[in-house]
């Protein structure tokens, strides 16, 4: 059927699908000359900095409590520190201009976090998830993942610990800063 609710981890795997092709993208503009290539490099990076933060605040408040309670805490723990450390990278990128000798160290940085971190998920994460959570309710974790991506902030929020609970209370605010934000820049309005 057309429409029928995608389960939670086609939702996710499709977004690392997405953010992958993003970061190839960045690669092949890697040490680009021409100004259109530059400011699309800076367009891209921070179209892939809008998608990895509601990604990952979805997958903070909807997902890995539910891999804490039933998988293994020690999995979810480790997830949210990899979040936490490409966190920080991307708010250190989002600070830079495209032409800054840092910002390709910092965008190769997040690159290989992201890839290491898709690889645990995809690997290992979302196999233990199939195993204790039944197909209804993947899909209805579906469905909430892509209803709150609509509302979760664009920007990192690197002071903000990974956890639902403060990632709840700072949200409102945080988002409907970043979503001003965005607006008033023209951030990521391909999106
Ligand atoms: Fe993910
Ligand atoms: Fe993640």
């Amino acid at each position: 059927m057309a429409n029928e609710q995608r389960d939670v981890i086609d939702v996710l795997e499709q977004d690392h699908r997405e953010v992958e092709e993003m970061f190839a993208e960045l690669e092949s503009l890697r040490g680009a000359a021409t100004e259109e290539a530059k400011s699309r490099r800076k367009d891209v990076a921070d179209q892939v900095t809008i998608e990895l933060v509601r990604h990952s605040v979805a997958e903070e408040v909807l997902v890995y409590p539910q891999v804490e309670k039933r998988v293994s805490a020690e999995e979810a723990e480790h997830a949210r520190k990899e979040h936490a450390e490409a966190e920080e990278t991307l708010a250190r990128l989002e600070k830079l201009d495209a032409d800054d000798p840092a910002f390709d160290d910092e965008l190769a940085t997040l690159i290989r976090e992201i890839r290491h971190h898709i690889e645990d998920e995809e690997g290992q994460m979302f196999a233990h998830m199939r195993q204790v959570i039944d197909d209804d309710e993947l899909r209805r974790l579906g469905s909430r993942v892509e209803a709150f991506k609509k509302v979760a902030p664009t920007r990192p929020h690197p002071n903000v610990p990974n956890e639902p609970l403060p990632r709840m209370a700072a949200g409102p605010a945080a988002s409907l800063l970043d979503r001003m934000r965005d607006l008033a820049t023209g951030r990521g309005t391909d999106d």
